[in-house]
């Protein structure tokens, strides 16, 4: 009974993307399944045995419209799915393999015997038997027959976890898809509903653990009032199989713990990390481990002592290790106060410059934690060297699925292209027992965690999901998180494979949605890419701040280190050997050389590795400064195509899902010009080299506001310049409307009226929209976008279409402020329909 009110409570909330992937949407074709068991019978009575049983019934229920029941071991003379331990099913069909299996693989079977037939979900222990119902069910999402089941899956790599960056006050650092699920006000909910349904997903998925709270930790996350707290999380997570990591503060010693020191060799910091993590698993007996930054963007850490991260990450293992837990101590550490004027100080050399030289002198249960990239997410980077330079140490690699430098889920960018680029990168490793083959070491094998001197390893990926119903809020964005744990489970796949499963599982099998969005995923990275950040120069985006809108010059002189040097004459880091910072020195060859050498360092990271002038030629054959202003353009049009992509699937979804994508895809659109002609600009201004195809600086469609007729309106400069058209905007002070107004000097016909306004978050400021007086349109900015400043954050087009003008028609756009939002107004761009 219980669990039927449950399926149809989902059912009916479907439509809000909270199912995610397990929609378990009605399958078209279910005459293919026409001789299916009607019963579940389950060798295993575990608790993540139960899950999976549980989940047989209410994915069939749902794909199948029948309810399927749960019977006893004695009743297994009638054909049934037979789920259980490979041992169990063994004991059982004595014909069935016995031979053990990697931890968490599972095998799926379909067995005929004696007149019955029994499909087998047989786990390497209890939570393969929960992979594999999960596995089984994908199946059947995608139409798939069960008839001759024969598979088996290993995962590649013991480590598959999520790491959340959520406050205890229940924001989320980076995140963007509403508060945390986890906590609020100071303390773990008292609701972890959704909680338990994160950890649902997650297993579907092969992630079996989460670390919950931000790495920045809160200091007091290892009090045994918070630990306490923290434990119903766990106890959310146990029956899928997820276990809970906590990240936490090097210093608690010292300020939980009231020593006068947290220095790791210091006997009573040893102990106290010992008694302390004794208390943790006391508390959650299945504890995953801890998360470590440290001496990194303002933490402390070991250097505070002289010791180094092996001495710091070590005496946490030590602690851990009676119990099974793990440290992943993480390799992004690096001095923000860099010299900006000194040309050998970089950044992206730190990792390495820090971690390799400690090769071998971790504890086997500790584990590195590298970006995949050397500095930080960006829309492109080099594989971090560091993840070829260890060959005695543990690794894990750590990729962002919430966007925080490419789009904050407002903009399309699917990155499993991108992950999947860095796990096929060949490092051609050096090690112990992983010597450079001719054939290369690929990062996928580096991590794998399979070898004798690094046994563990695998991939994290910083998800930080929120209270929004569709968990990352674009509905589309949820792939990321997809394609993230597929990936951790099997690399190999290609990321078309995982589009098309993704699409299949969350809209349907409809050829045409299905072909549609994997084509626009598949895609999106790439247009992101253009219109953001140019050959591998970095995401040009506000460095020092949120990390969202076009901010180019912020990256440059500070000691943040996310240079790209664009000056007069050229632009991109010099990171040679010969003559720059070294940095490609960190490279195994031929990795090495190939970055070195001009001649083969390919376009895309061109400026990650050199520096050369506007003039230089790549192997594109467009000059580097030509190339700026095309890729920003194509992008930008690219961007603007996705919406009549999206526009085929009207009618073939449900009305939520398609409305709230194609909102985010106009969005991305108006969004994508603002950042094209801030790069154009800004590149046109610097370099005085003039875009061939005269685009840059020239829109004659447009009518600044400024120089439009102004009522209560009045003119301001925008900063940075580049983020407003002309470096101007007007803005209204008064209590009442202002207006801007232009007459129509065009041909008689029907235009788009694109309104290009500044929507500050701090308020909701009216827009209308009038021609001769007459109201044409009117909308809000009501978006919370991440500033309360006018710039390239909140810059926003809206566009009124199918509008019939004369010439001296009176355009007028009137702007009603609302608290601090002062319905700024850029121009106003006129195009014929
Ligand atoms: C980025 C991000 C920070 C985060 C840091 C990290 O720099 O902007 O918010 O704390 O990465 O990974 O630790």
């Amino acid at each position: 009974m219980i669990l039927l009110v449950f399926v149809c409570t989902y059912g009916a909330h479907a439509e809000t993307g909270e199912a995610a992937w397990l929609h378990y949407a009605p399958v078209q074709d279910s005459r293919l399944y026409a001789a299916l068991p009607g019963t579940v019978i389950s060798l295993n009575d575990s608790v993540l045995a139960k899950s999976a049983a549980r989940e047989l019934l209410q994915g069939v229920s749902g794909m199948l419209r029948r309810e399927l029941r749960v019977r006893t071991q004695k009743e297994i003379d009638a054909s049934a799915f037979v789920i259980g331990t490979v041992t169990e099913v063994h004991r059982r069909f004595p014909d069935l393999p016995a031979t053990e299996i990697a931890d968490d693989a599972f095998y799926l079977k379909t067995l005929h015997h004696r007149g019955h037939t029994y499909i087998v979900i047989a786990g390497a222990n209890e939570r393969g038997i929960l992979y594999g119902a999960f596995a089984l069910l994908r199946r059947i999402a995608q139409q798939q027959s069960l008839a001759n089941l024969d598979d088996k899956e290993t995962p590649a790599a013991p480590i598959r976890w999520v790491d959340q960056w959520d406050n205890p006050d229940g924001s989320i650092e980076r995140g963007y898809a509403g508060r945390s699920i986890f906590f609020d006000n100071g303390h773990v909910r008292s609701d972890l509903t959704r909680v338990s349904e994160y950890a649902r997903l997650l297993a579907s998925v092969g992630i079996n653990g989460c670390n919950v709270n931000n790495v920045n930790a809160a200091a007091d996350t290892l009090s045994t009032a918070s630990l306490e707290e923290l434990a119903r999380i766990a106890d959310a997570f146990r029956p899928w199989g997820v276990r809970m990591a906590l990240s936490v503060n090097i210093a608690s010693p010292q300020t939980i713990g009231h020593l006068d020191t947290f220095d790791p060799l210091d006997p009573r910091v040893e102990a106290w990390w010992k008694s302390k993590t004794d208390e943790v698993y006391r508390l959650i007996p299945d504890f995953a481990g801890f998360t470590v930054k440290a001496d990194s963007e303002g933490q402390l850490g070991p250097s505070n002592y002289g010791r180094t991260p092996a001495d710091a990450a070590n005496t946490l293992a030590r602690a851990l290790k009676p119990h099974g837990g793990v440290v992943l101590y993480r390799a992004f550490v690096y001095n923000h106060h860099l010299d900006w004027r000194d040309p050998k100080a970089d950044r992206a050399r730190a990792a390495y410059d820090i971690f390799h030289p400690l090769d071998g002198e971790f504890e086997d249960n500790v584990v590195l934690q590298i970006k995949h990239g050397p500095i930080d997410f960006q829309a492109r980077e080099p594989v971090s060297p560091l993840i070829g330079g260890l060959g005695r140490t543990n690794e894990a690699m750590e990729v962002q699925v919430t966007q925080e430098y490419t789009g904050q889920q407002r903009h399309l960018c699917f990155l499993v292209p991108m992950w999947k680029e860095v796990l096929d990168f060949h490092m051609y490793a050096e090690g112990s027992d992983l010597h450079a083959k001719p054939e290369g070491t690929p990062v996928k094998e580096l991590i794998a965690g399979k070898s004798f001197h690094r046994p563990l390893g695998g991939m994290v990926g910083v998800a930080n999901v929120g209270l929004d119903a569709n968990w990352l809020a674009h509905p589309l964005a949820m792939a990321n998180l997809y394609g993230f744990a597929r990936l951790a489970w099997n690399p190999d796949l290609t990321p078309k494979i995982i589009a098309e499963e993704w699409t299949r599982l969350t809209f349907g099998n409809d050829p045409e949605v299905v072909k549609t969005i994997t084509a626009m995923q598949l895609a999106s990275w790439h247009i992101y890419e253009s219109y953001t950040g140019p050959l591998g120069a970095g995401t040009m985006t506000d460095i020092i701040g949120v990390h969202y809108g076009p901010g180019i010059e912020s990256s440059e002189r500070n000691g943040w280190g996310q240079w790209h040097r664009a000056d007069h004459d050229g632009i991109g880091m010099d990171r040679t050997v010969a003559t720059g910072t070294g940095y490609i020195g960190q490279y195994h060859e031929p990795v090495a050389a190939m970055y070195e050498s001009l001649a083969t360092c390919p376009d895309a990271l061109l400026l990650f590795m050199h520096h050369v002038p506007y003039t230089y030629r790549l192997h594109s054959g467009k000059t580097v400064i030509q190339h700026i202003y095309d890729s920003h353009y194509e992008g930008a049009e690219a961007a603007a195509n996705l919406i009549p992509q999206w526009q085929t699937l009207k009618g073939r979804m449900d009305d939520e899902r398609y409305e709230d994508v194609l909102n985010r895809l106009t969005y991305q659109a108006g969004h994508a010009i603002v950042w094209r002609d801030a790069i154009s600009e800004w590149f046109l201004k610097t370099s005085g080299i003039p875009d061939d195809k005269g685009r840059a600086g020239h829109h004659p469609n447009r009518v600044e506001a400024e120089s439009m007729q102004l009522k209560g309106y009045a003119p301001v400069d925008v900063t940075p310049w580049e983020t407003a058209s002309g470096g101007k905007a007007v803005i209204c002070e008064l209590a009442e409307p202002c207006s801007a107004s232009f007459a129509f000097s065009g041909k008689p016909g029907r235009y788009q009226i694109s309104a290009q306004y500044f929507d500050t978050n701090n308020g909701a400021a009216g827009f209308r929209l009038l021609i001769n007086g007459k109201q044409m349109d009117a909308w809000t900015a009501d978006d919370s976008l991440p500033s309360p400043k006018m710039n390239g954050h909140t810059s926003t087009r809206h566009t009124t279409s199918d509008v019939a003008l004369q010439a001296g028609d009176t355009i007028q756009i009137e702007g009603l402020p609302d608290h601090g939002d002062k319905a700024g107004l850029d121009y106003v761009e006129i195009d014929p329909e």
